[in-house]
């Protein structure tokens, strides 16, 4: 086991490479056979899912084609309080097989914040992809049909996601130490 310190926090290792490579490759595979003939888009979300997709990608070996967006957060005038928008997307989704590729779902808010702004450009069909979701915490409905590994509500960095953005290029994934 190693420890990381990041700023006040310490870390520990939490799931190693080999077994995050395993399952990346598991998800791949899924979809391979299920999004065969679909030449399906795949949409990962700045900045986390950054290296998930690139080791993602390079398992489908079915036509297949990517690009990427941000979620701009503001201040929205609603009840809800942070509005999330969906920037930078370019392509033409009508009649488009879309997998959203996400990180980690936490409450899931972003994600159905997601669906709900890709879904008014007519996509054939929306699929989400995420290398974690932690299941306790999701506050709403959401069809994960695509997810590597399930973990417990701990904070956790590394494999792209950070801590007040460090910590991404650890090639493990750390789980926060109760100080
Ligand atoms: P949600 O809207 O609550 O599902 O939030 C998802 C977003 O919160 C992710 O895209 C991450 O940016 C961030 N997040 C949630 N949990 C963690 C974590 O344990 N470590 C790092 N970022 C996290
Ligand atoms: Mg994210």
């Amino acid at each position: 086991m190693s420890i990381v310190k990041i700023k006040d926090l310490t870390f520990k290792t939490f799931i190693p490479e080999a077994e995050i490579q395993q399952r990346v490759k598991a998800v791949a595979e899924k979809i391979n056979r299920d999004l065969d003939g679909k030449n399906p888009l795949l949409l990962a979300v700045l900045n986390g899912s950054f290296i998930f997709a690139a080791d993602l990608i390079r398992h489908i070996t079915i036509p297949c084609e990517i690009s990427f967006v941000k979620l701009a957060s503001y201040q929205g005038t609603t009840s809800t309080g942070e509005i999330k928008e969906v920037i930078g997307l370019n392509e033409d989704l009508a009649g488009r097989t879309v997998v959203i590729v996400e990180d980690i779902i936490d409450t899931g808010l972003t994600m159905k914040r997601m669906i709900e702004s890709l879904g008014t450009r007519n996509p054939a069909s929306i699929h989400i992809c995420s290398l974690l979701v932690k299941p306790d915490k999701l506050q709403v409905p959401l069809n994960i049909e695509y997810v590597a590994m399930e973990i417990p509500n701990d904070f956790i960095v590394g494999y792209g996601l950070d801590y007040d953005q460090q910590g991404r290029q650890l090639r493990d994934i750390y789980t926060v130490i109760d100080p």
